[in-house]
């Protein structure tokens, strides 16, 4: 029976333009395409967990305004139990994000809105819920403070602790300390560490230098490279694979994270959840838009069947 996973983290209503280049500034471009959506990291985790298969709660807070009934919706539609405060002074999380015409790759900003103030107490008060949780898994789109909050409350419950530090910003060694797997994609590996982060020789270098300040395992991110696993010496690297060409890489990550939280939580070894968290990040870029192109646990089940 998989333990439930309890997820802190934002929702943001994704705002998507495509377009063949970011325009200069005070300059104006013409678009390819748009697209608006349900996305944020935390949330974007939260669905692919939940259609994954796992038992998934989401903490965090929304305004009372049309994307936080996007927000709703989504929750609803993949199975996700919201724990949410609700902000009426505030408004839900939005994002700007460009993708790049032919490549799929993507420049985000982000306006957490209510998120942005969740607290050390919001967080407290769903102490109970975090405690019997499986797997606690957070990111760093809402407070530092907050984020601390759950791993302190986690750890203290011998509950596994997940920390996606995106976007990147710099880690106390006590918040480092409490983290059982970090999940940095290259560019976060490299500002957390000061190392280059090109090659997998170097991201095994940069997982040894976070383990040195406390973590304990990391999974470095690469992309189109897969992931790599790094624990006690020993690394494992599980290559990146997709059923289709790459459409949109946007949530890759959070779809990996998602993914592999889920395979965790219900006991599944290591090589084996690194696999599962590829398949669901892999299946997601050949789609459009971030929560949305997450998959359910019957299309990772057969791609991981069928390659
Ligand atoms: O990781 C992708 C997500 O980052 C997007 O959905 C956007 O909302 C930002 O939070």
């Amino acid at each position: 029976m998989a333990k439930p996973i309890v997820i802190l983290g934002i929702f943001n209503a994704d705002t998507a333009y495509r377009a063949t280049r970011l325009p200069r500034l005070g300059e104006t471009i013409m678009g390819l395409g748009f697209h608006l959506g349900p996305g944020g990291k935390g949330s974007n985790q939260a669905v692919a967990a939940a259609r994954a298969g796992g038992d998934v709660h989401m903490i965090t807070r929304l305004g009372a305004d049309d994307f936080a009934m996007m927000a709703r919706g989504i929750w609803a539609e993949a199975g996700v139990t919201p724990h949410v405060i609700e902000d009426v002074e505030s408004h839900t999380g939005s994002a700007f994000i460009f993708l790049e015409e032919g490549t799929g790759q993507n420049a985000i900003i982000v306006c957490p809105g209510a998120a942005g103030g969740l607290s050390k107490a919001d967080v407290q008060a769903n102490s109970a819920l975090i405690a019997g949780a499986g797997v606690f898994l957070t990111q760093l789109e809402q407070p530092m403070e907050a984020a601390l909050a759950g791993l302190q409350i986690a750890r203290a419950a011998g509950v596994t602790t997940m920390l996606n530090p995106a976007p990147a910003a710099a880690l106390s060694d006590a918040l480092l300390a409490l983290v059982d797997i970090i999940t940095p994609n290259e560019s976060e590996a490299e500002g957390l560490t000061g190392l280059p982060v090109t090659t997998l020789a170097e991201a095994e270098a940069a997982a040894d230098a976070l383990i040195a300040r406390g973590v304990g395992a990391v999974i470095v991110t690469l992309g189109e490279k897969g992931v790599l696993y790094r624990k006690g010496g020993h690394s494992l690297h599980v290559p990146a694979r997709a059923p289709g060409p790459v459409r949109e890489t946007t949530g890759a990550g959070d779809a990996f994270n998602g993914g592999f939280a889920a395979a965790l939580a219900e006991g599944q070894p290591i090589e084996a959840a690194l696999r599962f968290g590829c398949a669901v990040a892999g299946i997601s870029v050949t789609r459009a838009g971030a929560a949305a192109a997450m998959p359910k646990r019957a299309e990772v089940d057969s791609f991981l069947a069928n390659p």
